[in-house]
């Protein structure tokens, strides 16, 4: 049973060849990263499992030996000590100085997450009732229209082969890779949140107001991810995927897109 449990703990650590896009199976660490911020979020997520570790395992030891040593049979006559000024400064002092160690790469990834670097495209999402639209307004065509479009997840039965159950959508939003993209996120009823674990994107969509973020996606695939704000009763069948693709897919996809509208 042990030896099962080392080979899958060695097995999960291996990298795979293929990315982890979606939530799988007893998944139970990230998404692979697909942008700068995500990268942030695992290195820091896993900055502050060091700082948990030390905390929990000096904190259970120190709890273990006070209950072993100071319990009624091993110390009949108990001490009359009531504080003592030097341990209370260092257990004090101590927390405020791993907290304050901590701040800092918090904090730097905190401002690098609400940085927005000139962005060259810009893209609004607008969560309804159950479903996603896109719009993006930055090209027009002759009868000066931007292009929008809705982004329905596609129901059990009409899945095909391959395609992943309550995540996958019929209109994908397509973004370029390697670019500095603006999201505009606004809701047109109620509340919801766009959310896409490995781009490290969770904006939330509240009616009567934009929210803003930036994407920079380093790799070409496929990102799913799910409305994460309870809306309603089809909160869970309001998927989002993303599709990031190179740079000449992308024109070839928004010069079809203008002409079909
Ligand atoms: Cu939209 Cu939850």
């Amino acid at each position: 049973m042990i030896k099962l449990l080392i080979v899958f703990f060695v097995l999960t650590l291996l990298p795979s060849k293929s990315f982890s896009d979606a939530a799988e199976n007893w998944q139970l660490g990230f998404q692979d990263p697909a942008t700068p911020i995500m990268e942030g979020i695992v290195n820091l997520h896993h900055d502050l499992m060091f700082f948990i570790c030390v905390v929990s395992i000096f904190v259970t030891w120190m709890l273990g030996r006070t209950l072993w040593h100071f319990n009624e049979h091993q110390n009949k006559v108990p001490s009359s000590l009531s504080h003592g000024t030097l341990i209370e400064i260092v257990w004090t002092v101590t927390p405020a100085f791993i907290l304050l160690i901590i701040a800092v790469p918090s904090f730097s990834l905190l401002y690098a997450m609400d940085e927005i670097i000139s962005p060259a495209i810009t893209v609004k999402t607008l969560g309804h009732q159950w479903y996603w639209s896109y719009e993006y307004s930055d090209y027009l065509n002759e009868e000066n229209e931007a292009v929008i479009y809705d982004s329905y997840m596609i129901p059990e039965e009409d899945l095909q082969d391959g395609q992943l159950r309550l995540l996958e959508v019929d209109n994908r939003m397509v973004v370029p890779i390697n670019t500095h993209i603006r999201l505009i996120v606004s809701a047109a009823d109620v509340l919801h949140s766009w959310a896409v674990p490995s781009l490290g994107i969770k904006c939330d969509a509240i009616p009567g107001r934009l929210n803003q973020t930036s994407l920079f996606i380093k790799r070409e695939g496929v990102y799913y991810g799910q409305c994460s704000e309870i809306c309603g009763i089809n909160h869970g069948f309001m998927p989002i995927v993303v599709e990031a693709v190179s740079l000449s897919h992308y024109v070839g996809w928004i010069s079809n897109k203008l002409s079909e509208q």
